[in-house]
């Protein structure tokens, strides 16, 4: 029998970003959507066309430059925000997707929409037609599907699929369903549909994690007839987040003695991959014990393990971690290595840079390669990355000189450049402050220079590779009172220094958007 096979959609781009924080800029997301490619995902949703110019540009500009899977826009039921998809996705030709959604369940119609169910049908209906208008493939959601009465729900499949969709979304939007209900739910759907029976549509699933049960629904959902899940890398997202895309690959893989004649074209040896990148993209790092990609998914401590693992992987690993990207590192590089070395190694780790950004690149690996012994590969990957994350920016660090210690005040001393400024303005400017310790004294510092008052949300520090030498990685939330914090990321073999450029990095994405316009609508849903 020829294994059936379940379509990825990920939505790291459109519903993991709506986390807050987690807000990616256009060339972040580029680079996130390029790699989705890589790990040969079926569809990108790359945005929200309609929200911002923001979420239009990157859907346009994914859809222009990224082959290989479908990329789909979300919109809801209303021509302007079908048109605006419709126009982003054009660049995509035969492969783009307009995904419509319109709530369902009586609590959306009675409380948010304040709307009948014949109503609910009707914009659906007109929803679907206008994208069929545009495209051959449109997707419909009836949004809180879980807890739309089951009559309903299969009333609006039914309506939408005649209208022309090519797959309906189930969505478990506030993560209220349990795996054998939703199963259920699911089946209930598959035979009441004919359409999903022949395959003219496919049934989709698109789960959230709020009873952390978001994985096992969408499971339940492919043994009960759904042939798309909706997922995110690392499982980022709105509240408690979406399913994670890794668990059901890995999953399907891992017990396809289980999940019987079911496949999916994801390429797994990109997980790992993924995962750093999508993490150090939206700063949401991924806990030490995530299945799948976190630090210690494959770590084992105890001895009795770590005994049976060398006499045979198998009794305690079912798994390979080769086998989703992990330990792929080759021979590090070193100062000696040269601009072709480092470009061929850049290659190899998925990353093809212009000329210009190679030059700039290859500045910084001499600089880092001056401090440390040899470049890994995860200190290359960081210092592409900071330069993916990088913003234009309105301050650079020019100097930063730190005295600290257990009977000293931390002081720090800040000199910083103020890149294109007026003649009338004084480019360069210093100042001192001291602080509770010496990460805080520079921040401060920068603070009193730039003339914004931040307040650090989250601050995380790792090291991106091994050794005493390691580069550390800081990443930075900062809430700088507009109730939209910004996420700022710094490098260095000095922790402090790390902490300086990634809080000046959050300064200039904050003083970036407030000169960008503000979104022409609130987000949604
Ligand atoms: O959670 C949800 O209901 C959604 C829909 C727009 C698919 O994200
Ligand atoms: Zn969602």
């Amino acid at each position: 029998m020829k294994p059936e096979r379940i379509l990825i959609f990920d939505t790291t781009l459109r519903d993991g970003e709506q986390c807050p924080g987690a807000s990616m800029n256009l060339r972040e997301k580029l680079e996130v959507a390029r790699q989705l490619a890589r790990l040969q995902v079926d569809v990108i949703e790359a945005g929200f066309p309609v929200i911002s110019e923001g979420d239009f540009a990157a859907v346009q500009t994914i859809a222009r430059q990224v082959r290989g899977p479908r990329i789909a826009g979300l919109a809801r039921c209303v021509p302007r925000d079908i048109d605006a998809a419709a126009e982003a996705l054009k660049p995509a030709g035969k492969r783009a997707r307009i995904h419509v959604f319109l709530a369902t369940s009586k609590i959306h119609r009675e409380f948010k929409l304040g709307k009948a169910r014949d109503e609910i049908l009707r914009l659906a209906v007109e929803g679907v037609k206008r994208a069929r208008g545009y495209v051959e493939d449109v997707e419909f959601s009836p949004e809180d599907a879980s807890r739309t009465e089951p009559d309903f729900l299969i009333e609006v499949c039914r309506a939408v699929v005649a209208a022309g969709a090519t797959t309906v979304n189930i969505p478990d939007t506030v993560g209220w369903a349990v795996p054998d209900q939703f199963g259920a739910l699911i089946g209930q759907l598959h035979e009441a549909v004919p359409e999903f029976q022949s395959g003219q549509a496919v049934i989709s699933v698109h789960c959230h994690n709020d009873l952390g049960l978001a994985v096992a629904n969408s499971l339940a959902a492919i043994r009960a007839g759904a042939r798309q899940v909706e997922c995110t890398v690392n499982g980022i997202g709105e509240r408690a987040g979406n399913t994670a895309l890794e668990e059901v690959v890995m999953a399907l893989r891992t017990r396809r003695d289980f999940f019987r004649g079911y496949t999916c074209g994801v390429n797994p040896r990109e997980i790992v991959k993924s995962s750093r990148l999508v993490a150090r993209m939206s700063g949401l790092m991924v806990q030490r014990n995530k299945a799948i990609v976190g630090e210690n998914a494959f770590a084992h401590s105890a001895g009795i393990h770590q005994d049976g693992i060398l006499k045979k992987r198998e009794t305690y690993e079912i798994m390979d971690p080769r086998e989703v990207g992990w330990g792929q590192t080759e021979l590090p590089l070193t100062k000696h290595s040269g601009r072709a070395a480092v470009a061929a190694r850049l290659r190899h780790l998925g990353y093809e840079l212009a000329a210009r950004d190679l030059d700039t690149l290859f500045t910084r690996f001499k600089q880092i390669g001056d401090k440390k012994k040899f470049v890994y590969d995860d200190d290359l990957t960081a210092l592409v990355e900071g330069l993916i994350t990088e913003v234009p920016e309105t301050w650079t660090l020019e100097y930063l000189h730190v005295t600290s210690g257990n009977q000293t005040v931390p002081t720090a001393t800040v000199r910083l450049r103020k890149v294109g400024a007026r003649k009338d303005e004084t480019a360069v400017v210093q100042d001192a402050s001291i602080g509770d310790g010496p990460v805080d004294a520079a921040l401060r510092a920068i603070d009193r220079l730039t003339g914004t008052q931040g307040r650090l949300l989250d601050y995380s520090l790792r090291a991106v590779s091994q050794g005493m030498d390691a580069l550390g990685e800081v990443t930075a939330k900062v809430d700088f009172g507009n109730g939209e914090p910004v996420v700022g990321r710094g490098a260095s073999t000095d922790v402090i220094e790390a902490s300086a450029r990634a809080y000046l990095n959050a300064v200039n994405r904050h003083l970036g958007q407030q000169n960008r316009r503000p979104p022409a609508n609130g987000r949604q849903p």
